[in-house]
């Protein structure tokens, strides 16, 4: 009983301390052009990459409406993103860019598909209120291309039945990447977020063992958004 007191006002403290960082980002936003983005991300070649982006401002003192904002990814002078629809980009990134973020709810959040080993960067974010004031954020990000994927790390274990689980981090949450075991089974797949560009998915086979599957060689084969695959195998000795 004390002791679940005890936690109870850890838990507490914890509560004040979140309420206590939460109230410094609001009253930092109402002062000062801010861009929160993470300033290097690891993809992998040919799939998608979200890129989450917050940004703040001086709050204007008119009382005038603020309209009509764009919002800018940029890559050197190239504009790589947009949130006003129906803008031409260059030929390298259309149709391959999307403005995910509310842009008034102070989200620059965006996505890349079919990274290239090009797409390194460093990209940045442009604001236009044309009632208050541009700003161009000065921080960056890059992107850490890879050309091939970690293999997925495989785990088994056996009691009744074998239950053997695949686990992938990536950081294209659209299309999940897709797994496959060369043996059958029941297929369970589950994705989470890990941190704020970063999701793990987990495929867990699970199967009762038969007499001939003694020192059974049991693959999971990872496909990625874009096509790069990956391997991981183990013997089973029931
Ligand atoms: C920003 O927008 C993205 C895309 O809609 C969303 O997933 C994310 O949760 C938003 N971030 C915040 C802090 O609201
Ligand atoms: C399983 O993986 C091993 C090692 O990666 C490979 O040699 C073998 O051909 C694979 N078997 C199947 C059926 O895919």
């Amino acid at each position: 009983m004390l002791k679940g007191f005890g936690v109870m006002k850890l838990k507490l403290c914890f509560f004040f301390l979140l309420l206590n960082v939460i109230h410094d980002v609001q009253s930092q936003s109402a002062t000062k052009w801010i861009a929160n983005m993470p300033t290097s991300i690891p993809v992998l070649q040919g799939s998608c990459v979200v890129i989450p982006c917050i940004y703040t401002y001086p709050k204007p003192t008119s009382k005038r409406i603020l309209n009509r904002w764009k919002g800018f990814w940029m890559k050197g002078k190239t504009i790589i993103s947009t949130n006003i629809p129906k803008w031409r980009l260059t030929e390298e990134f259309r149709k391959r860019t999307q403005f995910l973020g509310k842009l008034q709810g102070r989200n620059c959040t965006m996505l890349l598909d079919a990274v290239r080993p090009t797409d390194v960067g460093p990209f940045y974010f442009r604001i236009e209120m044309p009632q208050y004031k541009s700003f161009t954020y000065p921080n960056t990000v890059t992107l850490d291309v890879k050309s091939n994927p970690e293999p997925p790390s495989m785990s088994v274990s056996v009691y009744e039945k074998v239950t053997a689980s695949c686990t992938v981090s990536h950081s294209c949450p659209t299309i999940l990447p897709r797994f496959s075991w060369t043996h059958s089974g029941s297929v369970s797949t589950r994705s989470k977020k890990m941190n704020a560009w970063q999701w793990e998915t987990v495929s867990t086979l699970s199967f009762v063992p038969k007499s001939t599957d003694s020192n059974l060689l049991l693959n999971c084969t990872v496909l990625y958004r874009g096509g790069k695959r990956a391997t991981s195998s183990m013997i089973l000795s029931i």
